[in-house]
């Protein structure tokens, strides 16, 4: 049956409607149409071979979209929770992100992708080594995915052999099923020099694709690079999506807004990594397209929009006075803005979009008082991950009332293989510091 009815639930189609109750009908991988519930059965004669869902007592809301991960590092989560950035970089990541292989990534990616889908996470987008391990398992898992090898600049042969692994995923994977992208990922100005993004520049406009990079992510990086020489290699040119943002002044501001960049806020892996605050509501004044994104399970440590929502509510609140950033500012980033920067209609449950969304359950109590005029502001200040019933993408349930319809291994075979890899690594890890005790920390890339 190509067509499913999601019958009797709470629809929000968008963050800047109101909750009604209606049905929704979903051919294929995008919703068709929206019907109110009283006139659904005398329409629904005309509608053959549908698969009805019943979904009284429930809120339907977009998937939510992370604009910003690195699926790979739920092996390092828990690994450095109290340094500076350039400790948990050089000293913890890299040494370890050294020793990965590619099977290790793809089972760091599966772990990572059915905790976002669990948590209503129907669209990521991910920079990463290992990008065929990251495809793979987001292409096994049925969400939705941008992803992007993260490429920095050490040597020539360095460089290319990054560049290769970039396009040959991008060969192998790129519009796969219709969800699977695949982008330039230039980690950052101060690990790619100018000429470099230049050609990552020219390269996204050869494969008609998009770009993420990290920028002004501390405040160290102020002092590195200007942001108006990034503009000019080309770089937002193409759709971009630039990381962080943290220590963007008005200067800055105004160079992404003229050149339309679109910015993910990664408010709990700012703070945690002490980087600090994004001017937020500046850019959103601005015209800015601003996401959300989790960053890595290394830097926060959990992949969960919720608390991102919540977190950076109050901390712009904060930063701007309690009277700024409203309910619907803050779920159009998690959703419609998502789907803008990505160019696919996401975001909204209106016919011709696709359908990604999530079902809350609204009889929990982080959901009273569940008067409708509510909703909307428990979703953001309130809910948590547990009230999240099920999540779809492209029309195929992930998550349905706590089990995982994707998954071809047995739940608990990725988990074993998990350990198993994760173990590998810290032994590997710990070996290679014995013999290399004399060295200090010159073995940093
Ligand atoms: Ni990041």
């Amino acid at each position: 049956m190509s067509k499913k009815l999601l019958k009797n639930a709470y629809v929000l189609i968008s963050a800047d409607d109101d909750v009604e109750k209606m049905n929704i009908l979903i051919d294929k991988d995008e919703i068709e149409d929206l019907i109110p519930v009283e006139i659904t059965n005398k329409r629904e004669q005309g509608i053959e071979n549908v698969e009805e869902f019943d979904l009284s007592g429930k809120l339907i809301v977009p998937g939510f979209i992370n604009a910003h991960t690195h699926s790979v590092m739920s092996y390092f989560r828990g690994l450095a929770d109290d340094v500076s950035i350039d400790d948990w970089l050089f000293k913890y990541m890299f040494p370890r992100e050294d020793l990965l292989e590619s099977e290790m990534a793809y089972y760091g990616a599966m772990v990572s992708i059915l905790e976002m889908i669990s948590n209503g996470i129907t669209t990521f987008v991910d920079m990463y080594m290992f990008t065929d391990s990251v495809a793979k398992a987001a292409y096994d898992l049925g969400i939705r995915a941008y992803i992007s090898r993260g490429l920095s600049y050490d040597t020539p042969e360095g460089w290319k052999k990054r560049l290769n692994e970039n396009i040959g995923t991008y060969e192998k994977y790129n519009g796969l099923d219709d969800r699977i992208y695949i982008g330039f990922g230039p980690h950052a100005p101060y690990t790619v020099p100018i000429d470099k993004l230049k050609e990552v520049a020219k390269l996204a406009k050869k494969y008609q694709t998009h770009v993420q990079i990290h920028l002004l992510e501390s405040t160290n990086e102020k002092q590195l690079y200007n942001l108006i020489d990034i503009e000019n290699t080309g770089l937002f040119e193409v759709p971009t999506i630039s990381a962080h943002c943290v220590y963007a002044d008005e200067k800055d501001i105004e160079v992404l807004s003229r050149s339309e960049v679109n910015v993910a806020y990664n408010p709990t892996s700012n703070m945690k990594l002490g980087n600090g605050i994004a001017p937020i509501v500046k850019m959103l004044e601005k015209g800015i397209n601003v996401t959300f994104g989790t960053d890595g399970s290394a830097s926060n440590n959990s992949l969960n929009l919720f608390s991102e929502m919540k977190i950076g509510a109050i901390l712009q609140k904060y930063k701007y006075g309690p009277d700024k950033f409203h309910v619907e500012e803050i779920l159009r980033m998690a959703w419609e803005n998502g789907g803008f920067a990505l160019e696919e209609k996401l975001g909204r449950l209106e016919p011709g979009f696709k359908a990604d969304l999530v079902v809350l359950d609204i009889n929990s109590l982080e959901f009273f008082p569940n008067d409708l005029s509510k909703l909307k502001s428990h979703i953001v200040y309130s809910v948590n991950p547990k009230n999240v019933y099920a999540s779809m993408a492209a029309g195929k349930w992930l998550y349905f009332d706590g089990k995982f319809l994707t998954l071809k291994e047995g739940e608990e075979k990725i988990y074993e293989q998990f350990y198993n890899y994760y173990k590998t690594l810290e032994n590997k890890h710990n070996s290679l510091n014995f013999s290399s005790n004399y060295n200090t920390n010159d073995n940093c890339r």
